[in-house]
C-alpha cells in the first residue's frame, strides 16, 4: 500500500480517499508511527501530509528519522514539503502572508512522471503559511505558480517529490491524477484495489489472527458493528463467533426487534441480553451528563464481561472502531481534551484481557457503508443514522426515567416516519429528538396545558466531527411538530435546534 503519515492537516483523510478511489490501497497512520510499525505495513511509498505547525517550531511534529533511509519514494504535501526541504538541507521561511485558495500551477518539467498526462497549466489549491526559500541539494523545480517559485520540486533519482499545494482537495483539478501518478509510476502500485478486495483481505487477516479461538462481538444495530459482525461471520465457523447485543433499555422504539430481525436475515446467531433493569438502577438519580455516560459505560462492560464468562476460550473482542475514532484518541496534539467520554472506544477497563479485532480501523464511515453493501447487508440498514452507545439517556435532560423515555421514543418515531415519508431521511446525516427539562404553558381545546418540550435536532455532516444544522423545509418541520404535539400525551411544544458543531455538539449531552 501507500502509507500516509498524518501531521494533522484537515485534508489528510482526503489523500487516502482519493487514492483508494483510484484503486490504490492507502493507509493513514499518525505521524509518529515507529519505523518498525511502518516497515511492518510493507509500504511501496510514503506520503507526508500537511499540518498546522511550522517545521521550525520547538515542538514541531517530526516523523521517525528511519523513514529517510528506507529508499522508498516519498511525496510531501505542504508541511510534508517543508519537512523534506529541511531534511535535505534547504531552508524554509515563514511567509509574510498566508496563501489560501486557488493558484495556477505551471508545469516546468513535463517529463517528470508525477505529471504524466497532466495539463501543463491547471488550477491547484494552496493553503500554507511557511514555504521553501532555498532548494535542497539534488532537487529541481518541476512546477511553479505566480506566488510560489517552488510550487512543486523533485529529486527524480531519489524518487522524492514535494508539493506546496494540496493535490487531494477537490479544487485541485488535476490533483487526483498527480496522486495516482505518484502511486502508479513512481511507487509501482497497481490500481486493482476496491472494497471487494479490501473485504477479502480483511477476512483473511481475521482468520490468521483468530485461529481456533473464539471472538466476542458487541453489536449495537448500527452500521459499524453490523459490518464487523458480517465480516467475522464470513471469516469464522459459527462456533467461534459470539455476537452479543445488550438491550440497556435506552433504545429507540422497536429497535431491539429490528436488530434481531436483521441478524436473522444475515443468518448470524445473536445473543440478546436484557439488562434494562440494571441500567435503570445505575441511572437512578443521576443528572450530570458525564456521570450518566460513565455509569452506562461501566454497566455495559460489566454486562459484557459476565456474558464472556459464560463461554470458554474467548480471547478476542471485536469492535467497529473507525479511523476517525483512532485519530481522535491518538490526536496529533497528544491526549486531546475530553469533550465527552465516548464509551465504545478507549473506555475499556485495564482488567479486560481480550485482544482486539478491529477490521475497520483504517477506513471512514462512508467507506464502511460501501463495504457493508459489498458484504450484502440490506440497504436500509447501511443507511441508518448513527446512534450513540449511551442511547436515549443522553437525550433526556435531567434524570432518566420511564416516562421521559416514552416521550422520547414516541417523538423520535414520529420524526423518523415523517423524514422517511418526505424523502429527507437520507438527506440528513443524523436526526433525533431531545427531551428538554422545560415545561411551558399551552392551550389545547379550551384547556390550559403545562407540558414538556421536545427539541428536534437534525444535522448535516460527513464524519460527525463538524456539523451544521440541517436546512429542512418548514413544511416538513411543521408536519413533525403537528404530529408530535397532537399524538403524544405530555408534549405541548416542539423547538428546532439551529446550532452547528462547533461550538455546539451534535448530541445535547
Ligand atoms: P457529538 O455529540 O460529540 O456527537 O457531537 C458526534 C457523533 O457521535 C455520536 N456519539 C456517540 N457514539 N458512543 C457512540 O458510539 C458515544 O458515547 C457517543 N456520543 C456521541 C453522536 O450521536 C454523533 O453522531
Amino acid at each position: 500500500p501507500i502509507l500516509v503519515l498524518d501531521f494533522g492537516s484537515q485534508y489528510t483523510q482526503l489523500i487516502a480517499r482519493k487514492l483508494r478511489e483510484s484503486g490504490v490501497y492507502t493507509e493513514v497512520v499518525p505521524y509518529r508511527e515507529s519505523i518498525e510499525d511502518i516497515k511492518a505495513r510493507k509500504p511501496q511509498g510514503i506520503i507526508l501530509s500537511g499540518g498546522p505547525a511550522s517545521v521550525y517550531a520547538e515542538d514541531a511534529y517530526k516523523p521517525d528519522e528511519g523513514i529517510w533511509d528506507l529508499g522508498l519514494p516519498i511525496l510531501g504535501i505542504c508541511y510534508g514539503m517543508q519537512l523534506i526541504t529541511q531534511h535535505f538541507g534547504g531552508s524554509v521561511i515563514a511567509a509574510d502572508h498566508h496563501e489560501y485558495g486557488k493558484a495556477k500551477l505551471h508545469i516546468e518539467n513535463e517529463n517528470s512522471p508525477i505529471f504524466k498526462d497532466v495539463a501543463q497549466d491547471s488550477i491547484v489549491w494552496m493553503s500554507h503559511g511557511d514555504r521553501a526559500e532555498r532548494l535542497p541539494e539534488g532537487f529541481e523545480v518541476v512546477g511553479t505558480s505566480e506566488n510560489s517559485p517552488y510550487a512543486a520540486i523533485a529529486n527524480e533519482s531519489k524518487h522524492i517529490y514535494a508539493f506546496q499545494f494540496h493535490p487531494e482537495v477537490h479544487h485541485s483539478v488535476e490533483g487526483t491524477h498527480m496522486l495516482k501518478n505518484f502511486a502508479k509510476y513512481i511507487c509501482g502500485c497497481e490500481s486493482t484495489w476496491n472494497m471487494g478486495s479490501f473485504a477479502k483481505e480483511k477476512i483473511a487477516q481475521i482468520r490468521a489472527q483468530v485461529g481456533e479461538k473464539k471472538v466476542l462481538c458487541g453489536v449495537s444495530g448500527g452500521v459499524d458493528s453490523s459490518v464487523v459482525a458480517a465480516m467475522l461471520h464470513e471469516a469464522l465457523p459459527k462456533e467461534q463467533l459470539i455476537c452479543v447485543f445488550v438491550d440497556q433499555g435506552l433504545l429507540r422504539k422497536d429497535e431491539a426487534e429490528q436488530v434481531q430481525d436483521m441478524f436473522k436475515l444475515l443468518d448470524i446467531p445473536l445473543i440478546t441480553i436484557d439488562a434494562k433493569k440494571e441500567f435503570m438502577e445505575a441511572l437512578a438519580g443521576v443528572t450530570d451528563p458525564e456521570q450518566k455516560r460513565k455509569a452506562i459505560g461501566e454497566k455495559f462492560i460489566e454486562v459484557f464481561d459476565k456474558e464472556a464468562g459464560k463461554h470458554t476460550d474467548v480471547s478476542f473482542l471485536a469492535q467497529g472502531t473507525l479511523y476517525t475514532d483512532v485519530i481522535e484518541s491518538v490526536s496529533v496534539k497528544g491526549p486531546s481534551k475530553t469533550i465527552k467520554s465516548h464509551h465504545n472506544v478507549g473506555g475499556l477497563p485495564d482488567w479486560m484481557t481480550f485482544e482486539l479485532v478491529e477490521p475497520l480501523r483504517e477506513i471512514f464511515k462512508d467507506e464502511v457503508r460501501k463495504l457493508g453493501l459489498e458484504l450484502g447487508l440490506p440497504k436500509h440498514m447501511i443507511g441508518r443514522h448513527p446512534f450513540p452507545g449511551p442511547g436515549l439517556a443522553i437525550r433526556v435532560m435531567g434524570e432518566v426515567n420511564e416516562e421521559a423515555l416514552r416521550l422520547l421514543r414516541e417523538s423520535d418515531a414520529i420524526m423518523q416516519e415523517e423524514l422517511r415519508s418526505t424523502g429527507y431521511y437520507d438527506k440528513v446525516w443524523q436526526a433525533f429528538t431531545v427531551l428538554l427539562n422545560v415545561q411551558s404553558v399551552g392551550v389545547m381545546g379550551d384547556n390550559r396545558t403545562y407540558d414538556n418540550t421536545v427539541c428536534v435536532r437534525m444535522v448535516e455532516s460527513v464524519d460527525g466531527m463538524t456539523a451544521t444544522f440541517a436546512h429542512i423545509p418548514h413544511d416538513v418541520l411543521e408536519g413533525i411538530s403537528r404530529r408530535i404535539i397532537n399524538e403524544i400525551d405530555g408534549i405541548n411544544r416542539v423547538v428546532y435546534d439551529i446550532s452547528s458543531k462547533p461550538p455546539a455538539t451534535i448530541e445535547w449531552e
